[in-house]
């Protein structure tokens, strides 16, 4: 097989446009992780009030396997023959996670924690589709990244049906 890289093999210099574009995804979803650990260890200590923290607690777990995925996204870039960007390139997109008014507005940080994870889930399903066509091993961690936000999704919707139903949100 010497020299023989299949056409699937994504670090076959014949498969270098597709290999960029992965890497370009992966660089976008970088920085939505990053994003991601800034806003919720701001909002795992801003909320006060009796109900905060259930809230609180639950963004300071998230925080870690945030920055986990952000790790996994990074050594995957590298081993694409990409290069980490530095943070000078990082611009901010979440203004549905800025600090409310009010720090006892529960509800406000549950529903920029649920666009977030919609907005991860969304986007890790387009480089899973890209990847399943290209590159299965980003593909198979993709899949595995996609759990854990549809985790953190759920739970955070299960905060809101509560207030909901208690008329609180
Ligand atoms: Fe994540
Ligand atoms: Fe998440």
């Amino acid at each position: 097989m010497s020299g023989d890289r299949g056409s699937k093999d994504i670090l076959a210099e014949e498969n270098k446009e597709d290999r960029e574009k992965l890497v370009g995804m992966l660089k976008k979803a970088y920085w939505m992780e990053i994003e991601t650990v800034m806003s919720y260890v701001a909002n795992s200590v801003n909320p006060d009030g009796v109900r905060a923290s259930e809230i609180k607690e639950s963004l300071q777990t998230d925080i870690q396997e945030e920055l986990g995925h952000a790790q996994q996204f990074a050594a995957r870039i590298k081993e694409l023959y990409g290069v980490v960007p530095g943070s000078k390139e990082f611009t901010a997109e979440q203004d549905y996670l800025q600090p409310p008014e009010e720090q006892t507005d529960i509800p406000a940080v549950i529903r920029g924690v649920i666009q977030a994870e919609a907005g991860a889930i969304g986007f890790y399903n387009e480089i899973i589709e890209f990847a399943g066509e290209h590159d299965p091993v980003t593909e198979d961690m993709m899949i595995a990244i996609l759990r854990d936000e549809q985790g953190h999704m759920r739970l955070f919707e299960g905060f809101l049906r509560e207030y909901e139903a208690e008329g609180l949100a």
